[in-house]
């Protein structure tokens, strides 16, 4: 979908006048605000219910607008951006001074993404600077995929929403921090831990001692409705279980149903990883809505194209095994 220009110039007069706009990316919908406004950025912690300590990413046009939030550009970063930007890859790396504790969670680290959707760039060039945007969905939810999730998860607490369609991704993006001369993949995505390798070569995996990021927390992205991931093999007597317990029975699976009921709600999604991505969060907020005490997901398979879909999907169960979310953003 294209950008109307009216559109991204009323956009981009709103994040000037410190207001909150939606916009499409290729990952997900950001929550977007002036990332050098801090009152504006604290309306997206206000209108998504956030804790105030969640950093947040800065979108900016690419490379060049990066350098006046960072203090400095380590090579393995400066290789990724060129590698990988625009698109689904945020950087982590030291602040400038002057970045405020909103964006940072008053870390001494900035994220920073060059976003590729055409909306995003769009924006950002008629906006001029940087945007800080988190997901554009309430706290603890899944992110928004289309510009009707985000009506519905934000209704009137956004200013406007940028309509881009669907989004091409549709898992956030690849958080890798560039800190101390390592290189540390934060959260999966659509670039691979071999796509970064083949550009930086070592790349670790985050640890306790690595940069908070929220994100990587176990119950985030969940539906309201408890998860429970079952293998292949058990699924039909999973299924069959539930049943016979009485109720409605969600599922999301690679393959088709095995039994009919029409307490049975079936949602069937691609082969193919890219595919399966694309309309994952649709998917579940779909089944999310069908009045089931329970969504039973397929497990994926265990190699790399599947690892941020593995990911999400893990995170999503996990709060059903917690029975509370402990943290999301
Ligand atoms: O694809 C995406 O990344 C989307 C689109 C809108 O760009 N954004 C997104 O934002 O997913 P959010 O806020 O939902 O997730 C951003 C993640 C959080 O887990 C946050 O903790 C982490 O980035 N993050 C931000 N700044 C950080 C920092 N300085 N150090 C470590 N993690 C950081
Ligand atoms: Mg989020």
């Amino acid at each position: 979908m294209l950008p109307d220009p009216a559109r991204i110039e009323e956009a981009a007069a709103l994040l000037n006048a410190g207001e909150l706009v939606a916009f499409p990316t290729e990952t997900v919908y950001g929550l977007g605000a002036d990332a050098r406004n801090p009152a504006a950025v604290a309306r997206i912690f206000a209108a998504k219910g956030r804790p105030a300590s969640h950093p947040l990413i800065v979108h900016v046009s690419g490379l060049a607008a990066a350098k006046e939030w960072i203090a400095e550009l380590p090579d393995a970063a400066k290789r990724l951006a060129e590698a990988f930007w625009p698109g689904p890859l945020t950087l982590v790396l030291p602040k400038a001074a002057g970045v405020s504790a909103g964006v940072t969670g008053g870390q001494p680290t900035v994220a920073l993404r060059a976003p590729a959707h055409p909306v995003a760039r769009a924006l950002l060039a008629a906006f001029g600077g940087g945007i800080a945007a988190p997901s554009a969905n309430r706290y603890g939810r899944i992110s928004p995929t289309r510009a009707a999730d985000v009506r519905e998860e934000l209704g009137d607490r956004v200013a406007l929403i940028l309509d881009g369609g669907d989004c091409e991704v549709g898992l956030e993006s690849t958080i890798v921090a560039c800190i101390g001369g390592g290189v540390t993949l934060l959260r999966p995505g659509a670039i691979s831990r071999s796509q970064l390798r083949d550009i930086v070569g070592e790349v670790a995996d985050a640890d306790a001692a690595s940069p908070r990021a929220p994100g990587r927390d176990r119950s985030h992205y969940a539906p309201g409705t408890p998860v429970s991931l079952v293998v292949a093999a058990r699924l039909r007597a999973e299924v069959e279980r539930g049943l016979a317990r009485g109720g409605r029975i969600a599922v999301l699976a690679r393959s088709a149903a095995p039994v009919a009921s029409d307490r049975l709600v079936w949602r069937r999604l691609a082969e193919k990883p890219a595919e399966y991505g694309r309309s994952l969060y649709a998917a579940l907020r779909e089944l999310d809505r069908a009045g089931a005490a329970r969504i039973l997901v397929e497990a994926v398979p265990g190699d790399e194209p599947w690892a941020a879909i593995a990911d999400r999907l893990r995170r999503a169960a996990a709060q059903a095994v917690d029975g509370a979310v402990t943290d999301a953003t």
